[in-house]
């Protein structure tokens, strides 16, 4: 339509994605500001889109705000409206009680609503238009995560001019378990609206050109796709689709400077003393989701302290934890869960004044972060499933003192990439203890061998690394 022609000062680099960099807060006295978004993909996206000129196409976070575009540390917002019923269907619903658990392997049962279903065809619709309105001609307009997944082809049809790309952070389901949706098809022909269809592993980039075979007729080629190389091709009449494997990354070297400023050192001994100078600190870094395996880590450490294998005294675990989709019955049921197994532990072996699992429902802002990074002796990053998992690489990015270990599970994405770490099957309680164990009792020369490796793949391979491998890829000049 004539109003969603592109204006002459458009972007020419924009992206999409549900929620902006930034959320509004209203406060109590009825101000309001902004505040960093939570999650993975606004912390590797952000810092990347503020180094260079570029647009972000996002809701505000909260429901029923008509905010103007503004511009906040270089970076054009353009905020798009969900009203609070499309909240509910779009959001909480279809976003994240149907496809969530559905691409994390059916952790939790996927519910198929219809209605959330119309909902999330109407806001993608809704996304597809803002970025057809702010994109200058032959724009590059790259989609963002499971929650804008038909937009590709909404965009197309409206600007066949523009250059598309999506990403996938979260993991590409087994074809079996993505077959159960019963949208299936409709999912797959708007992921093809794009030039560039991007996973974090080749597993979900196989998938994805199986699923276009079996579901659209297409003849995707059949060569295994690599990272960041081969990818696969799909025609779709006279376009040409990739799809690729791209892991995603952190800002390494930032987080790097950050850890060896002074404060941070400073206020990593802080938080030891704080802890009562426990020998060992055992940290927990996470969105509070039933992903992460947080309930599996604090039963493994509950065991030990039972089985005698670790002292009470000795040790002083923090679990940090972002609250997320409150109103979503999975997440209230597992922080019910979670909130239980500290108490349990606490009851059972704290003493007055030394709790053993600090638990804070809160997010603590990036300097704060990297202290708590930079003190933890045993780092437990245990999910049940998690495209990538950033947290794993920013603990190693914080370590240039080589110290601490990292026990990882091998159901997260960078479990591919961090093979130096304490590498653990969550779902196997024992497997889990032990490496809790081994890591909190590793020989020091042993440890900064496996740290140095870490830091050698975190620090090689960054964000900027990855936006970079993925926009070469969606360049126009690397079309067959
Ligand atoms: P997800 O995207 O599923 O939340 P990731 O591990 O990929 O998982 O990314 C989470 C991001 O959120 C990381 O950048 C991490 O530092 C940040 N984060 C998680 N929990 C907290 C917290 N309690 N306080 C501050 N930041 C947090
Ligand atoms: C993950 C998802 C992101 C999402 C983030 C936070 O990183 O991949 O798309 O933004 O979690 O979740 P939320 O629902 O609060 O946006």
């Amino acid at each position: 339509s004539s109003d969603n022609a592109p204006s002459n000062n458009g972007a020419d680099f924009i992206v999409a994605a549900n929620r902006l960099p930034v959320d509004l807060e209203r406060l109590p006295d009825g101000s309001q500001r902004w505040k960093h978004s939570p999650g993975g993909l606004v912390s590797a996206l952000a810092p990347f889109l503020r180094k260079n000129t570029g647009a972000w196409v996002g809701w505000p976070g909260v429901a029923d705000v008509e905010v103007d575009e503004f511009t906040e540390d270089g970076l054009r917002l353009h905020p798009v409206t969900l009203t609070a019923d499309e909240v509910r269907d779009y959001y909480e619903g279809f976003s994240n009680a149907t496809l969530w658990p559905l691409y994390h392997d059916v952790v939790a049962p996927p519910v198929f609503d219809r209605g959330w279903w119309d909902s999330y065809v109407k806001v993608n619709h809704r996304f597809a238009d803002a970025c057809a309105k702010v994109a200058a001609p032959n724009a590059t307009v790259w989609i963002q995560d499971y929650q804008l997944q038909l937009a590709p082809a909404l965009l197309r049809e409206q600007r066949p001019d523009l250059r598309i790309g999506f990403f996938l952070h979260i993991p590409f389901p087994p074809t079996e378990l993505f077959m159960q949706l019963p949208w299936r098809a409709e999912i797959v022909r708007g992921l093809l609206g794009a030039d560039l269809v991007g996973f974090h592993r080749p597993g979900g980039a196989q998938n994805f050109l199986w699923l276009a075979r079996r579901l659209l007729g297409l003849e995707p080629t059949r060569g295994a796709v690599g990272v960041r190389t081969r990818p696969g091709v799909i025609q779709v009449g006279d376009r040409a689709v990739r799809v690729g494997a791209f892991p995603i990354s952190i800002d390494s070297n930032g987080l790097d400077a950050l850890a060896r400023k002074r404060e941070t050192v400073t206020r990593a001994a802080q938080i030891r003393a704080d802890l009562g100078n426990p020998k060992k600190i055992i940290l927990g870094v996470d969105r509070l989701d039933y992903t992460k395996g947080i309930d599996l880590r604090l039963y493994a450490l509950q065991e030990l302290l039972t089985e005698g294998r670790i002292d009470p005294q000795d040790v002083a675990m923090v679990q940090l934890a972002t609250p997320s989709r409150e109103r979503v019955e999975h997440y209230q049921r597992m922080r019910g869960d979670i909130e239980q197994v500290v108490s349990r532990i606490n009851g059972e072996f704290a003493r007055v004044g030394r709790p053993v699992v600090h638990y804070l429902h809160q997010s603590v802002d990036r300097a704060e972060l990297a202290a708590f990074f930079s003190a933890a002796d045993v780092m437990l990053v245990t999910p049940v499933r998690d495209g990538m998992n950033l947290v794993a690489k920013e603990y190693v990015a914080c370590r240039h003192d080589l110290g601490g270990a990292l026990v990882l599970s091998e159901f997260a994405g960078a479990a591919a990439e961090l093979t130096s770490a304490f590498l653990v099957n969550p779902h196997d309680l024992d497997g889990v203890k032990n490496a809790m164990h081994a890591a909190l009792t590793i020989d020091p020369a042993e440890g900064r061998r496996r740290m140095r490796a870490l830091r050698r793949q975190v620090l090689t391979h960054d964000v900027d690394r990855w936006a970079r491998s993925f926009l070469d890829a969606l360049s126009p000049e690397q079309s067959p």
